[in-house]
């Protein structure tokens, strides 16, 4: 089953494709995961991505859909794939049906964005790992230590006040369209995200495995 989480930044796109990849036995996959750890290792793509995302703006489509098409043709991806942060421009769509994926399904974690900023001020991700917790509503077992990986968590740079509204600005303009592109290939399902992460997990998981759209 190939998957597309979508949704505003802090929706909780990477929180549910944890748990939903664990469930379906199938990979996650997110492209702001794999840049910032490109950002990490200083790689050419790295540092040409780091100044769009710290301003909270798109990185170029053609250097995101060169990392996706890439990370797709693993092995582990073979059986499915949830993609979580990609497309999120109309442009990266298309380069995805140019690559002959099709796509079964597209949810939409829906969350308004009055509800985005407090969201992202708690939020901590595993600096190894990339898992993302927050530190009042899923918080990790431990204070400051990843559950998976036990790696230490961090801030991300881009969870700063003003660049989350640059990065919620850009949802709106560039990301938020492909909710009609989707709906109108009959692919969308709109998931509500304000409940709690255990509660919006049961309903992505019912959303994704329901017989009908
Ligand atoms: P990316 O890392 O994808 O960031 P994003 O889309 O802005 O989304 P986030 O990761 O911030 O939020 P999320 O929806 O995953 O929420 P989370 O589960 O963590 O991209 C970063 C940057 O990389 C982009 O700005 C761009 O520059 C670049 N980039 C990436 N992909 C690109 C692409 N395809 N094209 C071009 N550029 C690209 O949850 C957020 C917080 O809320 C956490 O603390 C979590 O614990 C908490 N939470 C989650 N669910 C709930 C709930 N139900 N109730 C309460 N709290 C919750
Ligand atoms: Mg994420």
């Amino acid at each position: 089953m190939n998957l597309i989480f979508l949704g505003a930044p802090g929706a909780g796109k990477g929180t549910q494709a944890e748990i939903v990849c664990e469930k379906l036995g199938i990979p996650a996959i997110s492209t702001g995961n794999m840049l910032r750890e490109a950002v990490k290792l200083g790689t050419p793509a790295g540092l040409a991505a780091k100044e769009y995302m710290d301003r909270g703006d798109l990185v170029p489509d053609e250097a995101v859909i060169g990392i996706l098409k890439e990370r797709i043709a693993q092995d582990d991806a073979k059986n499915g794939f949830i993609l979580d942060g990609f497309p999120r421009t109309v442009a990266q769509a298309e380069a995805l049906e140019e690559l002959g994926v099709n796509i079964d399904r597209v949810i939409e974690i829906h969350v308004p964005d009055e509800k985005i900023t407090a969201r992202m001020s708690g939020r901590r991700v595993c600096g190894g790992c990339g898992s993302s917790y927050h530190i009042e509503y899923n918080p990790p077992a431990e204070e400051g230590k990843c559950d998976k990986c036990g790696g230490e968590l961090v801030q991300r740079i881009d969870d700063k006040p003003e660049t989350v509204l640059s990065r919620l600005e850009t949802y709106h303009e560039k990301t938020a369209p492909l909710k009609d592109y989707y709906l109108k290939k009959k692919k969308l399902v709109t998931v509500e995200g304000q409940e709690e992460v255990k509660d919006t997990a049961a309903l992505t998981l019912a959303a994704v495995t329901a017989e009908t759209i």
